[in-house]
């Protein structure tokens, strides 16, 4: 049976403090919006529907960014998550199967508690979970094995607040069934909102089965304040982390490493102490990240070594076995195998070739202040420490450059370049000047 996404993201995140949209603050680098639609990707959804309202434009760019399929529709005033996800009745009409409904803020739902409301054959299905403090929560209403209905806590009568078992939010129901029961929900209740959890007293009140998928509470977590942020970003991290060391990659101190959405490490990677990963890495078996480097958006080889103390940022491509050493940046530069920049380089909008090697201090000059340009090393060059190569320039195969050189045209196969000033040696002059300054020191003090 196929699946169709809504999303619930119209409400305005008061409690961030914030001129952006709520969804759209980041955990691990994804916005909050875009953890949800990576939820729901995992049922193959047929179509997904983000219900936008606070900051609509800027959340429908965003959806539009990771899923141009996904179609938003607006709920201009927000009147209740009933009335939300009827807003998506349109853009649904026609369609036959499932539809979950699930929350722009609530990052964590699994794919595994996804696949069970999925299978689940009851007409109405809410994911539930035991809250350790059920405080606003919905709270469940089970008879024998059934959902006879939900309350919302403001609704709820004494009796009905000691219940622990409480809404996550996350729905699921035929989606023909669905917008009939959605129909003939009031308002009628403490908020006077249109309460979507009304759709299962009314579904049991028509001779139709409702039911409960349990998941941990841990995956329910709605993101409402900048606190909440934090403790999403430290629940994802500490599940990021596990799973890479359960994938067989060593983190030397777990704690201090940080993860994106999209980290991606080979089995045989080791990782140090305090490495940043933002979005857009994969690093490949073997490799070897020391203590103190950050990357983003850049691919490393099998086998190679990177820092202590590195900075790969997007476009850098590190081939098998390369070295990237301390104090080294690189920029949309593609590092050869066996290639070696060792210390203290910044090498930007470059191609360095096979068993290159780029001597300490060395820099591209990339940018005229305008336009960036390319620098081409060729493989087994040899480029001297503290040379600078002012682009666009070629350095050949097995070329060299003398230390200090400024390179302002291509250097030919096999060639060398030196391009300083010639050193002169003045005898006996270092000591005569130590003295004379001595001598003026003595003077002065005096
Ligand atoms: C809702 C549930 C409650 C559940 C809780 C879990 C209802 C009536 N109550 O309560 O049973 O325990 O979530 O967190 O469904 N939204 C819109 N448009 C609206 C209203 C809400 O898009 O008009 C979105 C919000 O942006 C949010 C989500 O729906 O992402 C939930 O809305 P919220 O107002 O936080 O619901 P709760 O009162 O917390
Ligand atoms: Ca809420």
């Amino acid at each position: 049976m196929q699946t169709a996404l809504v999303i619930l993201a119209a409400g305005m995140g008061s409690r961030m403090k914030s001129s952006k949209p709520k969804v759209l603050h980041d955990v691990a680098g994804l916005p909050l919006i875009g953890h949800a639609m990576k939820s729901g990707a995992a049922l193959a959804p047929a179509r997904t529907v983000v219900v936008t309202g606070h900051g609509a434009e800027a959340v429908e760019a965003v959806v539009a960014r990771l899923d141009p399929d996904a179609v938003c529709v607006r709920q201009t005033e927000q009147l209740g998550t009933g009335h939300a996800v009827d807003q998506a009745r349109d853009a649904l009409a026609g369609f036959e199967g499932q539809v979950i409904v699930l929350y722009g803020d609530t990052p964590f739902i699994s794919a595994g508690t996804l696949q069970q409301m999925s299978d689940s054959d009851a007409d109405v299905t809410v994911l539930g979970f035991e809250a350790a403090d059920p405080a606003k929560y919905g709270r469940l209403v089970v008879e024998g094995d059934a959902l006879a209905r939900i309350v919302e806590a403001k609704d709820a009568s004494p009796a009905e607040l000691s219940i622990t078992l409480c809404n996550s939010g996350v729905i699921s129901a035929d989606c023909a069934t669905l917008f009939d029961l959605i129909s003939g929900v009031g308002n009628d209740n403490a908020s006077g909102e249109y309460y979507l959890t009304d759709v299962v007293e009314r579904a049991t009140s028509k001779g139709l089965r409702a039911s409960v998928v349990t998941c941990a509470e841990e995956e329910t977590m709605g993101i409402n304040s900048r606190v909440q942020l934090a403790e999403a970003e430290a629940v994802f991290q500490q599940a990021a982390r596990l799973e890479a060391m359960t994938n067989g990659v060593t983190l030397a101190e777990p704690a201090s490493v940080y993860f994106s959405h999209d980290t991606a490490l080979a089995p045989d990677v080791w990782v140090g102490p305090s490495v940043v990963f933002g979005a857009g890495v994969t690093v490949e078996t073997g490799a070897e990240i020391r203590a103190f480097c950050h990357l983003e958006g850049c691919h490393v080889g099998p086998d190679t070594r990177v820092g202590p103390f590195a900075r790969l940022r997007p476009g850098a491509d590190l081939a098998a076995s390369a070295r990237v050493g301390n104090f080294v940046e690189i920029k949309n530069a593609t590092i050869a195998t066996g290639a070696k920049v060792n210390h203290l380089s910044y090498v930007g909008d470059a191609a360095v070739g096979e068993a290159a090697n780029i001597g300490a201090g060395t820099i591209t000059c990339n940018y005229d202040g305008v336009m960036k340009h390319r620098t081409e090393i060729g493989a087994r060059a040899f480029v001297g420490s503290n040379t600078l190569l002012v682009a666009p320039v070629k350095m050949g195969c097995e070329s060299m450059t003398a230390s200090g050189t400024v390179v302002t045209k291509d250097v030919p196969d096999g060639a060398m370049a030196i391009g300083r000033a010639e050193t002169i040696h003045k005898p006996g002059f270092a000591r005569k000047l130590m003295q004379i300054l001595r001598a003026r020191k003595m003077k002065r003090d005096s």
